[in-house]
């Protein structure tokens, strides 16, 4: 008897389990896919690193797309470039065996990393030219251990961007420009999908069971369809059954048509900044270099974005709801450029005095002012920060009536801020006598205290 009634419990706690795990498990199709709530992280995290790295990173001219541009292409900037500085036969494998990355430290770059108050890291992993940055059992030998580097660059930037308490997440193109497999279903108007099947999958799989990335940030996917790359029943896998199904975070980019509709956040194009709002988490991938995701050669300081740009571009971003993934390429050595280190370490001062109105930020009612140009708005815990991006010796907050204002005060100065009414009764904040002005040659960030009525 009491045995039996042992029994009967434990089934019914078994099927209570059973059934409470089969409530959260996803279908694979849209509709199921899309129902599941982003993990909360993401949308605190907002800045984000991402860096281009992989074989175009050797030849680093033009772009990352530098074999398409060459031998797709035949774009005669990139044919002459070939002709004038290598052997007639040269062929892009061969730049492989000049990626060493004999200077890279993976240490130091995830310090920088955290110097930037970036929280998130997001590494190409495979991009088109289909070179893997760990030792896929599914490359061909065409990947860092077997050809170039001779050490797992992915596996040991995770390691040491976790030991920063940062999350790890990689970039994954789904489309290799020049594989047989890709050709061969290309060929046959995707009616075939064995580079999926034979490749993608099982090589997806494997990049997510062995370094359990936290983004996967899909590429690549824009000839074919989601049916003929199986997105669905691959998401289904992910956040039903992979060792990350509870933290990982994806995007929109799934197979033609798929993007800025399915998914986990939305991407939709490159440097995607709306200036509107979405109804739906989105995020800013967006470069330091204005002309390219890959480290480039012939770049000059007139192509890098200041510290004032990448600034309004965060402004701009956050207030509209977005993520920035903020991109540096990384050069064959496995250093990261000192223009570009010092706009990430630019970035982290700012962040320092300003991360409040930042981090685990909110939108406001209003996003940009609706007076003063270049003022856009976020809301935390209750205030109202107004990120400036143009110094004004008076400033008037056109979104702000004089009458809900307590108090204002600006970040990184502890003395109450003076407001005035305007005459048309918002608030005009009196610039503090500050010295040095230090704040004014990029941003500052002025926090509002409002009364509950006129929040
Ligand atoms: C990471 O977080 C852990 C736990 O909160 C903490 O003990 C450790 O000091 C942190 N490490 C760094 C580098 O911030
Ligand atoms: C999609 O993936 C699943 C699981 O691997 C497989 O059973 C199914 O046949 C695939 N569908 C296509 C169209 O390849
Ligand atoms: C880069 O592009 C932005 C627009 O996204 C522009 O405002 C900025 O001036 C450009 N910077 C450089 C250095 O070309
Ligand atoms: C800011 O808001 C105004 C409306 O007040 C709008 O007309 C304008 O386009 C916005 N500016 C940007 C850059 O989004």
């Amino acid at each position: 008897m009491l045995l039996l009634q042992v029994i009967h419990k434990w089934l019914a706690f078994s099927l209570f389990f059973i059934l409470s795990i089969n409530a959260v498990r996803y279908e694979p199709n849209w509709k199921s896919i899309d129902s599941r709530p982003l993990p909360q992280w993401y949308d605190k995290a907002k800045v984000g690193i991402f860096l281009h790295w992989g074989v175009f990173s050797v030849p680093s001219f033009g772009s990352e797309w530098f074999w398409y541009d060459w031998q797709g292409y035949h774009r005669p900037n990139f044919v002459n470039y070939m002709k004038n500085n290598f052997r007639p036969d040269f062929t892009y494998e061969e730049f492989a065996s000049k990626f060493w990355a004999e200077f890279y430290q993976p240490d130091k770059w995830a310090e920088l990393f955290k110097k930037s108050g970036a929280k998130y890291v997001v590494l190409t992993s495979k991009h088109h030219e289909g070179y893997t940055m760990w030792p896929s059992k599914y490359s061909f030998q065409w990947n860092v251990m077997q050809t170039g580097p001779k050490r797992d660059l992915l596996g040991e930037l995770a390691k040491s961007v976790r030991a920063q308490n940062l999350t790890f997440g990689v970039y994954h193109s789904l489309y290799e420009w020049y594989n047989p497999l890709y050709l061969k279903d290309k060929s046959n108007g995707f009616a075939t999908n064995e580079f999926v099947r034979f490749k993608i999958r099982p090589e997806m799989e494997e990049l997510v069971n062995v370094y359990k990335p936290d983004v996967v940030w899909s590429d690549g996917d824009w000839e074919p369809t989601d049916v003929y790359w199986n997105s669905t029943d691959f998401l289904a896998w992910l956040y039903n059954d992979s060792p990350v199904k509870d933290t990982v975070v994806v995007n929109d980019r799934w197979g033609k048509g798929t993007g800025c509709k399915h998914g986990g956040f939305w991407n939709c194009a490159d440097r995607y900044n709306p200036g509107k709002l979405q109804g739906h988490k989105w995020e800013n991938a967006m470069t330091i270099d204005n002309y390219s995701w890959g480290y480039r050669r012939e770049m000059t300081i007139n192509d890098v974005k200041t510290i004032h740009d990448l600034i309004y571009e965060l402004a701009k971003t956050l207030a509209y709801g977005g993520n920035i993934l903020i991109n540096v390429g990384p050069t064959m050595e496995g250093t990261i450029t000192p223009i570009f280190q010092e706009r990430l370490l630019q970035l982290g001062d700012w962040l320092h005095v300003n991360g409040e109105a930042i981090y685990e930020s909110n939108m406001w009612k209003y996003q940009n002012d609706t007076i003063t140009k270049d003022l856009w708005y976020t809301e935390r815990a209750g205030f109202v920060y107004g990120i400036v991006l143009q110094y004004n010796s008076k400033i008037e907050f056109g979104s702000i009536d004089y009458s809900s204002v307590n108090s204002v005060t600006l970040l990184g100065c502890n003395d109450k801020v003076e407001f005035i009414k305007s005459p048309n009764g918002h608030v005009i904040v009196v610039f503090p006598n500050l010295t040095p002005l230090s704040h004014a040659k990029v941003a500052y960030v002025f926090k509002f205290v409002l009364n509950q009525m006129n929040f």
